[in-house]
């Protein structure tokens, strides 16, 4: 039902499973998806463009170039809602990880910000390779969907694991795929992001060195899924339009805003790094350095979560946290402390998790002992994750919120 009305690039790279990708644009017309199909050389070797057109809701496109379109990677790529790559082969996985665009399938996949689902299929030598594994790794940690390969006969008689999985299951994953695409529609998200900044005097502040990009993360990826986001953050990032964006900077000032929104959203997400403790006394004038070293006394700041814990009805609740050492425990008390429904722990010990980098990888907690590991992941794809979980809880219905 998800895919009536969309638009789906149906790509389909040179192995011996592409003749399968014509049941599966068979498929997708039947349920109602407008599918252009864009053939690798390769796949030509192995199946006509002819039959591909025959069955799609346009011509099958294979070249970048010598079309009545002069940039149809772009077009293509902006317009789509879905890109399905069946069969994804080893070469054209390892392209996609390493951001080559030498043919308009490629390329199209480079110039879409639409969801992509690839379906590998391969020999099982090939497949079990550390350079696909790693390319695959990569690509999901990108966002990307992948549909794992079946067992069963192979080209040229071998049996193993490798083979396309079956139509069925490629449309079910995009069906499920455009689904969740919705499935926030109405819920009001308040997501904050970035570090706080605690004045010492006009020009010196403590602060830390959160980046916003967890955050931001959240809110985008909440936004598109159909919720209405608020984002309070002191960091000043490009944001989609939808967003409504709060300024902050300091801890006080983070605590005042979310709190006067707190009663009229659904869901709050606590990415920012609130600084725990700030100078007592601000300096009206910058501190002069021949005037000696300054004694600042540091007093606690207001716990944004904690207050939102103690008086919230239905919101529910989900904080970050963001330890170096004992990640677990130290989570699952702030979990019990705060009165959240969901704690999202990360590592920020580790070089490629936590603050400033585009990657991370958490532990998720929830108040009835459920715990949900992630593997390495972009920020946008554990925001994808975070955002599963909250709309669980929800009880929203994979279509969207009544
Ligand atoms: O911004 P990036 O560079 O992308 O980095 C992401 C991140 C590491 C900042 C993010 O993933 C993260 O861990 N955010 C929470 C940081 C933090 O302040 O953790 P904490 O364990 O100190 O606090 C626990 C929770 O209480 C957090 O949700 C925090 O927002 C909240 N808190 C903390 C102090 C305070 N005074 N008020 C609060 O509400």
């Amino acid at each position: 039902m998800a895919l009536r009305g969309r638009r789906v690039v149906l790509g389909v790279a040179g192995g011996i499973a592409a003749y399968k990708a014509v049941e599966l644009c068979r498929r997708l017309v039947d349920a109602g998806a407008w599918v252009s199909p864009v053939l690798t050389e390769d796949a030509t070797r192995f199946i006509g463009a002819l039959t591909f057109s025959a069955l799609a809701s346009e011509p099958a496109r294979t070249s970048l170039f010598g079309g009545p379109e002069p940039i149809p990677h772009t077009r293509l790529g902006q317009s789509a809602d879905l890109v399905i790559v069946a069969p994804a082969t080893a070469k054209l996985l390892g392209k996609y990880a390493a951001g080559i665009s030498d043919d308009l399938l490629s390329a199209t996949l480079l110039a879409t910000r639409a969801p992509v689902l690839v379906a590998p299929a391969m020999h099982t030598e090939m497949w079990e390779h550390a350079a696909v594994q790693e390319n695959l790794a990569t690509l999901r940690r990108r966002g990307v969907h992948v549909v794992d390969p079946e067992s069963g006969r192979l080209a040229g008689g071998d049996v193993g694991e490798g083979r396309l999985a079956d139509p069925s299951r490629i449309v079910a994953a995009a069906e499920a795929l455009l689904s969740r695409g919705r499935d926030l529609a109405g819920v009001r998200v308040l997501v904050t992001a970035g570090g706080t900044r605690e004045a010492i005097d006009p020009v010196r502040f403590v602060g830390n060195r959160s980046s916003g990009k967890m955050g931001y993360a959240v809110a985008e990826v909440a936004s598109g899924r159909g919720a209405v986001v608020t984002l309070v953050s002191t960091q000043s990032r490009p944001v989609s339009e939808s967003i409504n964006v709060v300024a902050v900077e300091s801890a006080e000032d983070m605590h005042r805003e979310v709190l006067a929104r707190f009663g009229d959203v659904d869901v709050v997400v606590m990415a920012a790094a609130v600084a725990d403790f700030r100078p007592k006394v601000i300096a009206g004038e910058k501190l002069k350095k021949r005037e000696g070293v300054p004694e600042v006394v540091l007093e606690p700041t207001p716990d944004i979560l904690g207050a939102l814990g103690e008086s919230k009805g239905a919101q529910l609740l989900v904080g970050f946290a963001a330890e170096t050492e004992r990640l677990r425990e130290h989570a699952a008390d702030k979990l019990a402390r705060k009165h959240l429904d969901l704690i999202v722990a990360n590592d920020v010990s580790a070089a490629d998790a936590g603050f400033e980098v585009d990657t991370n990888r958490a532990v998720l907690l929830d108040s009835s002992g459920a715990v949900e590991e992630t593997p390495l992941l972009s920020k946008v794809a554990l925001a994808g994750v975070i955002l599963d979980q909250v709309a669980a809880r929800l009880g929203l219905p994979p279509e969207g919120h009544p």
